[in-house]
């Protein structure tokens, strides 16, 4: 019988137990630290403690629970097997949502609607075109390019910024550190939707920011290693930003008492743009646990030295 163990250092993941059962009773599985943990040939984890994969001497397969592999990649005794994501279009399609209620709030102004309430003002924005809108994408991958798409049906200006050019429909496309800076300068609405890779940590600091028009909107949604929390807030200070809307943080939950949560036009939502269900990780768990098993290729393999 295979087995498979769930890995977290801070993260309960028991919850996928059942729905990895049920997608493939063959399976036992096992969380970290059970009976029976070092005959793991798979192994299903988030954020798992540095040295618990190198650990296991029968590791076949190292599989993601979510579409980011950053944290276990970064692991430096990572074992050499091949790493898995989950890619679920019910994902992107909960990106798209979130992304697309953070462009349209931006958009009719809900953010000086809002605002203007606590002192009981009625004032009526004008209404702008959404083609008028130009809405940046950092990141044109599985989740990225679905959101490009979906922004641009409902008549967003769209630009997409990515490592490698590409042809998407209706969406100006940028390319390579070469492009970076175009891509900034005309983007109203800056949407990162990036893996954190050695490239990517930090991308969202003062000189990125610097280049965006004034008065820009950021929705970070990517990864939080990609903020720079002290150049956010001081762009937000400056009005060089105008709004920010931050789903992700270089620590989670943000801490009671962090100085993001009162910067100034800053929402702050509990890594909720879009969560894949349990039932998909467990799914795609165990239609990559057959694919070991009969030599088949893996689905949603990460190539580990690109980092993504
Ligand atoms: N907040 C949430 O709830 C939530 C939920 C799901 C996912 N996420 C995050 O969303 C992000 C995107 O996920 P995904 O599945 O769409 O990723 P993906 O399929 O791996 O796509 C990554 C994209 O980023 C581009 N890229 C990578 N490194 C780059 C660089 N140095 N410069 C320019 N472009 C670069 C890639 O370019 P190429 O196409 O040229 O390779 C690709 O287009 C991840 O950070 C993930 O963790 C967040």
């Amino acid at each position: 019988m295979t087995t498979v163990v769930l890995i977290s250092r801070d993260y309960d993941m028991s919850h996928l137990a059942p729905a990895i059962r049920r997608a493939a009773p063959e399976l036992r599985v096992l969380m970290y630290g059970d009976k029976g943990t070092a005959d793991a040939e798979v192994a299903v984890c988030w954020n798992p403690p540095a040295g618990a994969l190198a650990d296991l001497p029968r590791l076949r397969l190292i599989h993601s629970m979510a579409a980011g592999v950053d944290n276990i990649i970064s692991d430096p005794t990572l074992p050499d097997a091949p790493v898995c994501r989950v890619v679920d279009p019910g994902h992107a399609q909960g990106m798209s949502e979130f992304v697309t209620w953070g462009a349209l709030h931006y958009l009719r102004q809900l953010d000086v609607v809002m605002a203007n309430q606590p002192a009981e003002t009625w004032y009526r924005p004008e209404q702008r075109k959404a083609s008028d809108c130009r809405v940046g994408i950092m990141g044109l991958g599985e989740i990225g390019s679905r959101v490009a798409q979906d922004l641009r049906r409902i008549g967003f200006s769209v630009r997409g910024w990515a490592r490698s050019a590409r042809d998407l429909p209706g969406v100006e496309i940028f390319s390579g550190e070469g492009e970076f800076g175009a891509f900034l300068r005309d983007t109203e609405i800056l949407v990162c939707l990036l893996p954190l890779t050695e490239l990517t940590r930090g991308i969202l600091n003062r000189q990125t920011l610097a280049m965006l028009p004034h008065g820009a909107k950021l929705i970070h949604v990517g990864r939080g290693e990609h903020l720079v929390a002290e150049d956010v807030m001081a762009a937000l200070r400056t009005g060089q930003l105008s709004g920010a809307i931050l789903d992700v943080f270089p620590q989670e939950p943000l801490p009671q008492g962090d100085a993001l949560w009162r910067a100034p036009n800053v929402i702050i939502t509990p890594h909720m743009a879009s969560v894949a269900s349990a039932e998909t990780i467990g799914s795609q768990v165990a239609a990559n646990v057959r694919q070991l098993l009969s030599d088949e290729p893996l689905y949603n393999v990460v190539d580990v030295s690109r980092g993504y």
